[in-house]
């Protein structure tokens, strides 16, 4: 009989894997404790924006018509712990207030909801990113609450879905990581990936601590590539050189490779900022912290860029204060194809220049609802023309597609300066030196 599959946490990560698990044949049930995050879903609706979701969601959400009917949501503990053969953990674990280390209350509440109803056999499988050493803490407590006793076990399957492209790495993931104790969650998961395994996943079987430590070294290795590209940014910068070509040139060495090289104001989001604290923090605990401390490096160069965007921007307006001057602003989320607006540096760098006076309006295709929350006193505008209107400076700072497709021409008589900085690396100097705008990029002063 086919495994059913339940999820707990259906946020980015649970939302996607619960209607991958349906589009891969399972029955899926969803729990979710917030109401109005179940009533949406029931309704075929996701709360944030990710190309493809809504699609897969509605094709397997129960009561919709035409729908497989093979995804359902509840509330229920008990109905998930009675429906499930394998139960996956997905709640967030985002940075604890004020200090390093993440929070883990959620999966903690999520781990202790759940064990008291468990009396047959059952794998609990944890895909949370957690500091390392909670699966052996969880395994653990899982055995003292679960009536099932033994019959219940733990297994740690992290997850590398990239916001924007969640559909396709939930069903297609480069690779697989299992942290397993026993042959019984090995095979479960093996049935649970049967169809990316043929398709050729790898498919890794480490212990605990690995699995959770695979994560974690993944998202430090990727800030560490993009904040070296942004430090040598920093060195162009001064020594007149050019960052885009450097990136060009190196990563054509297949040791080095060319993806994570875009120099620029550097990464946010709910993941890089937040894992490589996280792991600092948990590796102090550990007595390694010293194996760690570039990673502090690493996020001060980050956080450096936001900085220098700033800086390019006061010297583009003649090095003054930004009183009175009205900056347009393309750009709000943390990266395109996605609303997310936490920890986005486009939403950083266009606070900082309203905090010093300046006039901003800031322009998203999709991240607008949620700017306007995070920061309701920045300037909004319905778009790209709209926010570049009598602007002295234009700041690209997201690498949407649509503003690559802009016509600068058109934008040119709009602003009342033609002086754009490329904050992403991303648009093509020529198209808009080509209508009359000096061009200026992040790293590369002579480009
Ligand atoms: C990341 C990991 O890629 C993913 O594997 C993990 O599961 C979650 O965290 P995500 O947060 O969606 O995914 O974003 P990612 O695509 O990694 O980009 C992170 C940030 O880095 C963005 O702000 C992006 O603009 C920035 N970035 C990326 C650069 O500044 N330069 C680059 O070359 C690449």
């Amino acid at each position: 009989m086919a495994l059913k599959i339940t999820v707990i946490g259906t946020g980015y990560l649970g939302a996607t894997h619960a209607a991958a698990m349906a589009e891969l044949g399972f029955e899926v049930l969803g729990l979710d404790v917030v109401p109005e995050k179940i009533e949406m879903l029931q309704r075929g609706e996701v709360p944030m924006y990710e190309p493809g979701l809504e699609e897969l969601l509605r094709k397997h959400v129960a009561g919709i018509e035409g729908a497989s009917g093979r995804l359902r949501f509840t509330m229920d503990w008990a109905e998930v712990a009675d429906f499930g053969d394998v139960h996956f953990v997905c709640v967030n674990t985002p940075q604890k207030h004020g200090e390093y280390a993440c929070d883990m209350s959620y999966v903690d509440a999520a781990f202790e909801s759940l064990a008291p109803h468990l009396t047959g056999p059952a794998l609990v499988v944890g895909k949370s990113t957690v500091p390392v050493g909670s699966a052996d803490r969880l395994a653990a407590r899982l055995a003292e609450l679960a009536p099932a006793g033994e019959d219940v076990e733990l297994a740690w399957n992290p997850e590398f879905l990239r916001e924007g492209l969640a559909v396709q790495d939930t069903l297609h993931p480069d690779r697989i990581v299992v942290g397993v104790r026993g042959d019984r969650g090995e095979k479960l998961l093996r049935e649970v990936y049967a169809t990316p395994m043929a398709e050729g996943s790898p498919f890794v079987v480490t212990d605990f601590p690995t699995a959770e430590l695979v994560k974690t070294s993944a998202n430090s290795f990727l800030a560490t590539k993009i904040s070296f590209i942004n430090a040598m940014a920093e060195v162009c910068e001064a020594a007149g050189g050019d960052v885009a070509k450097l990136a060009e040139a190196i990563g054509y060495d297949e040791r080095i490779g060319k993806k994570f090289l875009r120099a620029g104001i550097g990464f946010g989001g709910g993941c890089l900022p937040k894992d490589i604290r996280a792991f600092m923090a948990r590796a102090g605990e550990l007595g390694a912290d010293q194996a760690l401390t570039f990673l502090r490096e690493i996020d001060s160069i980050n956080m450096r860029q936001r900085g220098q965007m700033v800086e390019l921007a006061r010297e583009a307006l003649g090095g003054g204060a930004f009183l009175g001057k009205r900056v347009a602003v393309l750009g709000a989320t943390f990266k395109p194809d996605s609303d997310d607006v936490r920890d986005s540096p486009a939403l950083n760098v266009a606070g900082q220049i309203h905090l010093q006076g300046g006039q901003v309006t800031v322009y998203d295709p999709k991240g607008m609802v949620n700017a306007r929350r995070l920061f309701p006193t920045l300037g909004y505008a319905d778009s790209a023309i709209e926010a570049v209107r009598g602007a002295d400076v234009v700041l690209h700072l997201t690498e949407w597609r649509e503003f690559r497709e802009l016509d600068p021409a058109q934008l040119g008589e709009a602003a009342a300066q033609r002086i754009v900085l490329d904050g992403r690396n991303a648009l093509d100097p020529s198209v808009w030196r080509a209508a009359g705008w000096t061009y200026r990029a992040m790293g590369r002063p002579s480009a």
